[in-house]
């Protein structure tokens, strides 16, 4: 292999410039070429390559984002928009496909690979932390720490003005986020996807124990979570509580903001390893790291597998509210 290709896909995620950098660092180190293509699958299709040597990647590390930036693309989903895409990367002379994104953009390497015989490995970047195969993903951490950092500050208003906010955090389907802040924050109550959310109960509890014996309160939201985010949890329920509450949706201001030590570090262990299993004529496979271990897992057993929400944080986030 003489040329490797690197793409970012889905939404973006603090630390994704620090792989970009790993990845081509590493490469250049195994006097591998690297082309960084723009925008995702979508750029791909459409030939948006740029060469990207050593220097290029300087000074990126301490940003959120990504240079490269980012799309999600339904074409490439289709088989003529793959096939376009290969013709593309074999055009370049591009042989091995770094994908930096989520499983769906892992599903569409996958096909890549399966249908035109790209070589390709899979690097996990979302804030959701939703992809199996690795303990977290790059861009969780940071993302914890901003949320975190807001709920610190709506913490000095509420009890100022004796409130209750209910703060939203992102997270479509899964918790990971929501559970995560709430047991560092210490949240009141924490509302994830992957629990029922029982809205007389919840409205009871805020009644009876936080009503009673404090003068704030803090509610964690996913924003997926089955009852609705907390702009209708709060409605639905805002006059049956016996304290002001108001309600803030952090939103994407999660997905920026620098990376912290924990992020960078992973996506440079990361980085260098994706490139290090192309190198070594590996295909179909996510890099992660499990238990501190760096790992390659093939993208079949990624499918297959559902990262569980460590359920435990969530009740421990209630059990230390007291
Ligand atoms: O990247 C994951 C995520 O941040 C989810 O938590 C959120 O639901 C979604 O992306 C938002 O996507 P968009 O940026 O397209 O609004």
């Amino acid at each position: 292999m003489r040329k490797i290709g690197v793409l970012c896909s889905g939404g973006d995620a603090p630390g994704m410039n620090a792989a970009i950098r790993a990845v081509v660092r590493r490469a250049a180190s195994l006097e591998l070429e690297t082309t960084g293509i723009r925008n995702g699958y979508a750029g791909l299709l459409r030939g948006e390559l740029v060469p990207l040597g050593p220097r290029d990647v300087g000074n990126i590390v301490q940003f959120g984002g990504t240079i490269l930036g980012t799309a999600r693309s339904r074409e490439f989903y289709r088989p003529e928009g793959r096939a376009r895409a290969a013709q593309v990367l074999r055009e370049a002379g591009i042989e091995g496909l770094v994908v930096i994104g989520g499983d769906g953009s892992y599903r569409g390497a996958q096909l890549l690979a399966a249908e035109h015989g790209i070589h390709v490995v899979g690097i996990p970047g979302t804030i959701d932390n939703d992809i199996p195969g690795t303990d977290a993903t790059i861009g969780f951490d940071t993302a914890v720490n901003t949320a975190l950092d807001a709920i610190d500050r709506l913490r000095d208003t509420a009890e100022a003005l004796g409130r209750l906010f209910f703060v939203e955090v992102m997270g479509r389907s899964t918790g990971f986020l929501a559970a995560h802040v709430a047991l560092a924050g210490g949240a009141d109550q924490v509302l994830v996807p992957e629990v029922p959310t029982d809205i007389e109960a919840l409205c009871r509890r805020i009644r009876d124990e936080v009503g009673k014996k404090k003068r704030s309160a803090i509610v964690v939201v996913a924003e997926g979570d089955d009852a609705g985010g907390a702009v209708d949890i709060a409605r639905r329920i805002k006059d049956d509580l016996s304290i002001d509450s108001r309600v803030c949706v952090l939103g994407h201001i999660q997905r920026g903001g620098k990376p912290t030590a924990r992020d960078r570090i992973l996506a440079a262990r990361l980085g260098a390893r994706a490139v290090e299993a192309l190198a070594a004529g590996r295909s179909g496979v996510a890099v992660g790291e499990r238990k501190g271990v760096v790992v390659e897992v093939p993208f079949d057993e990624v499918f297959r597998e559902q990262k569980p929400l460590e359920l435990e944080f969530v009740d421990l986030a209630e059990k230390l509210s007291g």
